[in-house]
């Protein structure tokens, strides 16, 4: 191909996933499979490799990251990126309306029925501002808020959400600014605390510090990986519209994702109307809300009231209340999980708060102790916010008993008595005694026996607690030395439950080596990276002898990981299990089958599996999925190739998949398919 026709077929092929693009993320309505879009984008990313001087920066290319920024650019914002006054209750809204009204010299005669200002009513969004600059309809500069008067040129991030265009289309200015708030969805947050815990990681605190975090990482395909979003809410720009309201639809048109539950209102008892609503409404949400903004919609009136130092007078953020009480602190508590992680916990006189009774709450660890300076006896604040767990947020100082003792952290673990030890960096105390600390090595067991892992389902907590306490396990090696009669001689324990101790013991000897290596819990080594070095690998003897480089070289191997392997079979009691464990029988090395590289038989189709087999699990399903180059996912999109459809399954996605023109499979017809 000649540079003319590739930089046609470039264009073209650009121009065509971007709409998809829009279709899929801005609009939800996607119109290609997964299958398809993929071609696309590898055509194009071959054909830029092969023209590389016709690789442009807001190529959809660039959505998948790869860039490394080093230092993120200081950036002048052309106009300042101010922040909102706050309210706090409906009194202060009705004093905003008023000053408002005075403000434009209108009549304050009737407050709740004027006519005369009307206002929007958004949802605010808890997450991170980004001023985006767009020159001739494509992406030009991505800024974050700063200190209001700078902030870090974030652009490379930035082109990795996918809701955010890189290309416009439709009456755009030449030259403009728009600004909105990208954030982490909640059930994305909640899947990656999942993974982190499995893993022995700290979760991270909330979906508005994970979303700030990720904007600011290094290696952009971390970003990519993140799946962050992001609403728009104000333009700036040349362009005469009349009004605020009038500016976000027309940004919608030129393809930006702006918020479905802005309402254009025409009083105050309106305004408040939203947020009663929205105040309870904001649970449903698929991301966090902490209160609503409410902005003059007329672009003349805004212009007439001006700003103050630091915020418009034309608009103002209503905070939603978390609801709070004040109790006593009767005691702090430490607890030790499995990785020896030690949480405080605050044991609280019990109070009642959003419909339940606290009893507990979270104190984080050592540095929220002495920021707060919570004593035992204290009179101290709980509130509930976003996040299940409640928490402390301050103390009643003037409640402080004159005999209060400050609080000293503890330097032994509660557990086994082990001196506590800190990283640099980390945020929690570890209790380094692994091997003989007992919610560790429970724990331990305890995730080894997992649905995920092992899969003994015959064998819970609570065995495994008796097991212990009994003196029968100490490690994961013990429990296949079990005899029957050891089992018979624990309280409860009858002869069938014994049995299928034991046959559970067995049966998990068959557990794939993937599986077997993500059991035994090496730190950091979740499901997906445990598969992934498996896979490369192939036997636990080429991954005790592996070099630091060789497992840099692995996919999703980074050096946290690495060092976490080569400390994990540094240590000798640790070979020493897997010696025991191998000699038992499990599976330490992938099965002959497995060992053939797989089939392409189902490359780049996608699969959604729902409902009930009758000759498989769903996860064998899966894993007959990957095993022959195919893709799961499980949610049905345009992007599905194939339902694959068991018994009770949901009507919903039933629906779904008849709507889109997703083929519906049966088990029968899977198998059907692999095997031609
Ligand atoms: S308008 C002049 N609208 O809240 C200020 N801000 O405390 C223009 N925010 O820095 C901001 N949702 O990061 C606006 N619908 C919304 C918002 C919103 C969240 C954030 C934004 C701003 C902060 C103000």
């Amino acid at each position: 191909m000649d540079t003319i026709s590739a930089e046609k077929k470039i264009k073209e092929l650009s121009s065509q996933l971007e709409l998809h693009n829009r279709n899929y993320y801005v609009l939800d309505t996607p119109t290609i499979s997964d299958f398809e879009f993929d071609k696309l984008l590898e055509e194009l990313i071959a054909l830029e490799k092969q023209f590389p001087e016709l690789l442009s920066q807001n190529s959809p290319s660039q959505r998948v990251g790869g860039t490394i920024t080093k230092v993120f650019a200081s950036v002048k914002h052309k106009h300042p990126m101010l922040s909102l006054s706050n309210s706090y209750n409906e009194e202060d809204m009705i004093d905003f309306d008023r000053r408002v009204q005075e403000g434009l010299g209108l009549e304050v005669n009737d407050l709740f029925s004027n006519n005369k200002v009307n206002y929007v009513c958004e949802l605010k969004f808890d997450g991170l501002s980004i001023g985006l600059t767009y020159k001739d309809g494509e992406l030009f500069q991505a800024v974050t808020r700063g200190d209001g008067v700078q902030g870090d040129d974030v652009s490379t991030n930035v082109k990795t959400i996918k809701s955010i265009p890189l290309k416009l289309k439709g009456n755009y200015p030449p030259l403009f600014e728009i600004r909105g708030e990208i954030f982490l969805p909640r059930p994305i947050f909640d899947t990656i605390n999942k993974e982190r815990e499995e893993i022995g990681d700290t979760p991270l605190a909330n979906p508005r510090n994970a979303a700030s975090g990720t904007m600011k990482m290094q290696d952009s395909r971390v970003v990519a990986s993140r799946k962050l979003d992001c609403f728009l809410y104000n333009v700036i720009s040349d362009t005469p519209f009349k009004s605020h309201f009038e500016s976000i639809e027309a940004a919608k048109s030129w393809g930006f994702k702006v918020s479905e539950y802005s309402k254009l209102v025409g009083s105050m008892d309106e305004v408040l109307e939203f947020i009663h609503v929205w105040d309870k409404k904001r649970f449903e949400l698929p991301f966090d809300t902490d209160g609503v903004v409410i902005k003059v919609n007329d672009y003349k009136q805004q212009l007439q009231l001006g700003f103050t130092a630091k915020s418009p007078r034309w608009a103002i953020a209503y905070k939603f209340k978390a609801e709070q009480v004040s109790t006593e602190l009767l005691e702090i508590s430490y607890q030790v999980g499995r990785t020896g992680a030690i949480t405080p916990v605050a044991n609280l006189k019990p109070v009642a708060l959003g419909g339940t009774t606290v009893k507990r709450a979270s104190l984080h660890n050592a540095d929220i102790i002495e920021k707060l300076d919570v004593r035992i006896g204290d009179q101290v604040f709980v509130e509930k916010g976003g996040e299940i767990i409640p928490k402390i947020i301050g103390v009643d100082f003037t409640k402080r008993k004159v005999d209060s003792v400050k609080t000293v952290y503890i330097t032994h673990c509660p557990e086994c008595n082990a001196w506590l030890e800190r990283e640099e960096g980390e945020a929690n105390h570890f209790c380094p005694n692994e091997n003989a600390c007992p919610p560790q090595v429970k724990g331990r067991m305890e995730h080894f026996v997992g649905r995920r892992a092992m899969n003994i389902d015959s064998l819970g907590a609570e065995t495994i607690e008796q097991l212990y306490k009994a003196g029968l396990v100490k490690n994961i090696a013990d429990l296949y030395d079990l005899k029957k009669e050891q089992l018979l001689s624990l309280e409860r324990m009858a002869e069938k439950s014994a049995q299928n101790l034991i046959d559970g013991l067995e049966a998990s000897k068959q557990v794939p080596f993937e599986r077997v290596l993500y059991s035994i819990g090496i730190r950091h080594v979740g499901e997906t990276t445990a598969k992934k070095i498996a896979k490369k690998v192939k036997s636990l003897n080429v991954l005790m002898n592996s070099t630091k480089e060789e497992l840099l070289s692995i996919d999703e191997v980074g050096s946290i990981i690495a060092e976490s392997i080569a400390a994990y079979f540094g240590d000798e009691k640790n070979r020493n299990i897997i010696e025991r464990l191998k000699a038992s029988g499990l599976k330490f090395e992938l099965s002959e089958e497995q060992q053939q590289a797989g089939s392409e038989k189902l490359k780049e189709l996608t699969f959604v599996i729902s409902g009930v087999f009758n000759s498989h699990s769903r996860d064998q399903l899966k894993e007959m999925i990957e095993f022959h180059g195919g893709k799961n996912s499980g949610s049905i999109s345009g992007k599905t190739s194939y339902l694959l459809a068991g018994d009770n399954m949901g009507p919903e996605k039933l629906k779904k998949a008849e709507k889109l023109g997703v083929k519906i499979i049966s088990e029968d017809d899977f198998v059907a398919m692999i095997k031609v």
